[in-house]
């Protein structure tokens, strides 16, 4: 064997190898499961042989480390901040004053894109990544390290071969828009409330005390400075370039442009196409290219003079705030909208904002009858930024927050630390059990068709249900009464009931009984483990949080739920109607580890599965079913009828895209 400070060195150059294949070009040349094994070997060598561990251990990514409180740095260059604009005669001056301090000397600009997450500086000492900081006031901020290195595009250590030594980059960390997609849609499976938008969301990620939370929200940086002493280059654009061979994430869309009408052309060109980058952008950066003629513009004290930012006009409307309402979840969580005077922004009409919680309406100082402005920024849902003083009415008064749930009147709890306030009445609040019901008979879940909201909610309103395993005892004569139901869709709705009893598995059946922080993704792992619900209701904490990839707090969730008198008669009237409640002997003897490590996306149409039950099939034999096509990807599986844009792309990736049979073949013979 060979000796392991050699092993280390060799793991961690093919490991930074793969990675920056991964993440800077798109493709891959071993199986994700090698990667693994790599990984995993790694770390077991550097816990054998703790000195031997390096700073630039592509260990580091996965995270792990808990910071308590984060150090404060202070900044080797300060991080200024840049002139805004959102006009462009401003551009138009800036353009002159640059003339007129330049003279006559020949000069170009680079244009990027502003992209509208976290500033992030990131010092490298001999190549090798010191310390990331956050910009806190500019002079000093947060050593936020641990997390920085869980950025995949982030290298640890400097490409060999280039130049830099000690140098510092500048730049701007965000969630990618899939990735925040993604990380809500978990949440809200497991009935947290979604994180708000990408640029919030990011920069509380990366200041968060848990690196390997941070890590598994998969952050990137677009890298769009260098700075440091005797640069190899001279300037901005050079800088780039270096960057760029040297392993960073820099943005392919800066330009070179030599004219001012070229910075106009730039503009007007990303105004609309930045819509389709992977991060929200909120304008363009416009700076001097070389470093020399940058010096001799010079900084006011808070910005340079040889840059501006150009902001793409905000999409915001002011409006008067009529009221407030507040809307109850799944989880019975509480969140305060508010209801406006119609208004234009943006294409649409607005009428409602979201307003988050109480901490948002107190940091506000929202009055009833205040005109607001109301932003369509960087998320779906517009949202009140600010109260436009000037026009409050004399005789306002402050927003003050429901103590009672507004549905159930039940006193309502905030739990510590959390911004949410909560209705505690789980059993008999209306919203909840509605929410209970939608989450029940989901595609993931117990997968009833045709029963939708408003159905949900007349059937509660009637009292013919209390909760959704009532659903089963729905009867013909009770639907044909009601005033939206004719025979056809009486039976229908019966039989999708009915035919759910027998079709859903035990991970769904499991996934449906909406155990708060229990997803998907979670029931299915628990339902591997314990195999039925009986082993699962009679495991402690101790038990549930030996279980692979179950945390405490899902085993916490887990005994709370099974603690509740109620929770368990359901189970029983669900095991009564002869619902799986235990994995089929078909299911225990098909699990098999042969796909294990393998990541699949299933696309098109299938003669020996349904789609859904070739995922199962993947997911019995241990493999991964994935959603999207990334260049990590070890199969696709193609159907009939699949898309050719997936095709063009999985080729393009160098993914293995198997026919039905070859899939088969795959899952026998592994
Ligand atoms: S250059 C001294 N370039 O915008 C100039 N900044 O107010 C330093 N930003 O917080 C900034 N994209 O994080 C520059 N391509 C880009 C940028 C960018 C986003 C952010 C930056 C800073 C703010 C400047």
């Amino acid at each position: 064997m060979s000796n392991p400070s050699q092993r280390i060195k060799e793991l961690t150059e093919q490991l930074n190898y793969h990675n920056h294949l991964y993440y800077q070009e798109n493709r891959t040349e071993i199986p994700d499961r090698e990667f693994d094994a790599l990984l995993k070997e790694l770390e077991a060598l550097e816990e054998q042989h703790p000195e031997l561990k390096e700073p630039d251990s592509p260990t580091q990514r996965v995270g792990g480390a808990v910071t308590k409180e984060f150090a404060t740095i202070t900044h080797k260059y300060p991080m200024l901040s840049l002139g805004n604009t959102y006009s462009e005669e401003e551009v138009t001056d800036f353009d002159e004053r640059i003339r007129k301090t330049l003279g006559d000397e020949p000069f170009e600009y680079v244009c990027e894109l502003k992209f509208d997450g976290v500033a992030l500086s990131v010092s490298y000492q001999n190549g090798v990544l010191k310390h990331g900081v956050t910009r806190g006031d500019g002079v000093r901020g947060d050593d936020v390290t641990t997390n920085v290195k869980t950025i995949r595009s982030m290298p640890l250590k400097n490409v060999s071969g280039t130049p830099l030594k000690d140098f510092e980059i500048r730049g701007e960390v965000f969630f990618p828009l899939q990735e925040f997609e993604r990380v809500n849609q978990e949440r809200e499976d497991i009935g947290e409330a979604p994180l708000a938008n990408p640029r919030n969301a990011t920069s509380g990620t990366i200041k968060m005390q848990d690196s390997a939370i941070v890590s598994s929200r998969r952050l990137d940086c677009f890298v769009y400075g260098l700075l440091g002493e005797d640069l190899p280059v001279e300037s901005h654009w050079e800088g780039l370039e270096l960057l760029k061979k040297s392993g960073f994430n820099v943005s392919p869309t800066s330009k070179k442009c030599g004219s001012l009408e070229e910075v106009m052309a730039y503009i007007e060109e990303w105004e609309h196409k930045r819509f389709e980058l992977p991060v929200f952008t909120d304008g363009v950066v416009v700076k001097i290219n070389r470093f020399d003629q940058q010096k001799r513009l010079g900084n006011t004290s808070k910005s340079p003079r040889w840059a501006m930012a150009y902001k793409f006009e905000a999409e915001s409307a002011q409006t008067l705030l009529e009221s407030i309402s507040y809307q109850v979840g799944r989880t019975g969580a509480v969140t305060p909208v508010a209801n406006l005077k119609p208004v234009h922004l943006a294409g649409t009409v607005v009428k409602r904002a979201s307003l988050h919680n109480a901490n948002e309406i107190e940091r506000l100082d929202l009055h009833l009858g205040d005109t607001v402005n109301v932003e369509k920024g960087g998320e779906i849902i517009p949202k009140v930024t600010s109260v436009v003083l000037e026009k409050r009415p004399a005789d306002s008064t402050p927003v003050e927050y429901i103590s009672e749930c507004p549905e159930c009147q039940t006193p309502l709890i905030r739990k510590e630390g959390e911004a949410n306030h909560y209705c505690p009445n789980e059993q008999g609040c209306a919203p909840q059990i509605k929410g209970r019901i939608e989450h029940f008979i989901q595609r993931k879940a117990m997968n009833i068709e045709g029963l939708g909201p408003e159905t949900i909610e007349l059937l509660l309103k009637e009292e013919l249900i209390k909760g959704p395993v009532d659903l089963y005892e729905l009867t013909y004569e009770q639907l044909i009464r009601l005033e939206r139901f004719a025979k056809r869709s009486s039976e229908k709705l019966l039989d999708s009931i009915q035919k759910s009893i027998g079709s859903a598995s035990f991970p769904q059946v499991l996934f449906a009984l909406g155990i708060r922080h229990v997803g998907a993704t979670g029931a299915e792992k628990l339902a591997r483990h314990f195999k039925s619900i009986d082993a699962l209701m009679n495991a402690n904490f101790e038990t549930l949080v030996e279980t692979p990839e179950i945390g405490g707090i899902i085993a916490q969730s887990i005994v709370d739920y099974f603690t509740d008198e109620q929770n368990r008669a359901q189970v029983e009237r669900l095991k009564t109607l002869g619902i799986a409640l235990e994995l089929s002997e078909e299911e225990t003897a098909n699990q098999s580890n042969a796909l294990e490590g393998k990541s699949f996306v299933v696309s098109g149409v299938f003669s020996q599965f349904s789609r859904d039950e070739l995922k199962k099939h993947i997911q019995q034999n241990g493999g991964r079913v994935v959603s999207s096509i990334s260049g990590k990807l070890d199969y696709l599986v193609a159907g009939d009828k699949m898309g050719p844009a997936k095709k063009t792309k999985a080729e393009k990736l160098g993914v293995n895209i198997i026919s039905e049979e070859e899939y088969i073949q795959l899952a026998n013979n592994a």
